[in-house]
């Protein structure tokens, strides 16, 4: 039952009232029943919050990861979001018998060697290793990436409805690996199996991707961020949600891209205040220039926990009217569980970042 009260607007995100600031309340993501809200003042001008449940931010080049496994930063029963960092051939093989795994790459390239090929990588590859894939990493330099884990069923790609299938990237854009014969050159290889975060070490006395050949539609493959064409209106500020990449269960991926700002008059070109009450949402700033965050810089983490609000930074309204598009490069995760912050977390975090709307 669609009601109305007070002053509003036809569209929401255009024509918003003069000296409002108009909120989006809704359930489901941005699916369920949903509302528009006219405030006085910005929803995240709060002075001050006691309790956990407020935004964060956290410096993840300032994690100490160790040579093994991802380091977990936020995590809940569905997903564990972390970083890792490889350079050079590492010495073991990896398997993930929790979830299949997405690895983003922040900074580097190299080899993914799996059992399926090799698939070559660099900067803003997406990688997507199903479970229980035997693969090692070969970095030509440092790499760092940010790690999703997905404890349920399988990620696939999101359902493109009216788009069309080629939209947001195109089955074209999508890599998968190439066999390279292998040779038994060591006496021994190792292979690191993780089960339930345990690890356990299983020894070959041969090279074990030695496969000569597959068939079968499970494979790890890769796609560049570059690669995705996101959807937008000219008239309208359109939802997160429509830059999805990737679905795991219980959380979604998105991927922002450049694109050009709404340009219709009295069109919002900024995200809308919304205090995300069914999802838990988790942004990676891979590159660019982030104009709607103050003091976030590339390699930063920000969390906002469903219950509390968030939107632009004050200054970024401001500086949206001069802008034509955005340049930034970042990777959305929203997560239907709460996201529990881990101490590897905790050790990087900007404790200030709740009040950087003031
Ligand atoms: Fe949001």
């Amino acid at each position: 039952m669609y009601q109305t009260k007070g002053r509003i607007t036809k569209q929401a995100h255009v024509e918003i009232p003069a000296g409002t600031y108009e909120e989006q309340h809704g359930r489901e993501g941005f699916f369920g029943p949903v509302s528009h809200l006219y405030h006085r003042h910005p929803p995240t001008g709060w002075t001050r919050i006691e309790g956990e449940c407020r935004p964060q931010a956290f410096y993840t080049n300032r994690v100490e990861t160790s040579a093994d496994r991802p380091t977990v930063l936020l995590e809940n029963a569905d997903v564990r979001l972390g970083v890792a960092r490889r350079r050079g051939a590492t010495p073991y093989f990896e398997r993930n018998a929790d979830g299949d795994e997405l690895w983003f790459a922040h900074v580097g390239g190299g080899v993914l060697e799996t059992d399926y090929g090799q698939l070559r990588f660099g900067v803003g590859d997406y990688l997507v290793i199903p479970r229980g894939t035997t693969y090692r990493f070969v970095g030509t330099d440092e790499c760092f990436f940010f790690v999703i884990q997905s404890l349920g069923t399988r990620l696939r790609q999101p359902d493109r409805g009216l788009l069309g299938q080629y939209s947001l990237y195109d089955a074209t854009a999508i890599r998968t690996p190439d066999l390279v014969p292998v040779t038994t050159q060591a006496e021994e290889y190792e292979v690191r199996v993780q089960r339930e975060g345990k690890l356990t070490r299983i020894f070959y006395p041969f090279h074990p991707l030695d496969v000569t050949g597959w068939k079968g539609d499970l494979y790890p493959w890769a796609l560049n961020i570059a690669d995705f064409c996101p959807v937008m209106s000219h008239r309208a500020h359109l939802p997160p949600s429509v830059h999805v990449t990737l679905v795991g269960e219980g959380f979604v991926v998105c991927s922002f891209v450049p694109r050009p700002l709404e340009e219709a008059p009295g069109a919002q070109r900024v995200p809308f205040y919304h205090r995300n009450i069914d999802y838990d949402e988790v942004l990676f700033y891979h590159a660019g220039d982030f104009f709607s965050r103050d003091n976030i810089t590339a390699g930063m983490l920000t969390l906002h926990p469903h219950g509390v609000h968030h939107g632009p930074h004050p200054k970024a309204i401001e500086k949206s009217w001069s802008k034509t598009h955005t340049d930034e490069y970042a990777v959305m995760v929203d997560t239907r569980r709460p996201l529990h912050v881990t101490d590897a977390a905790r050790a990087v975090e900007w404790p200030e970042y709740h009040l950087s709307w003031r």
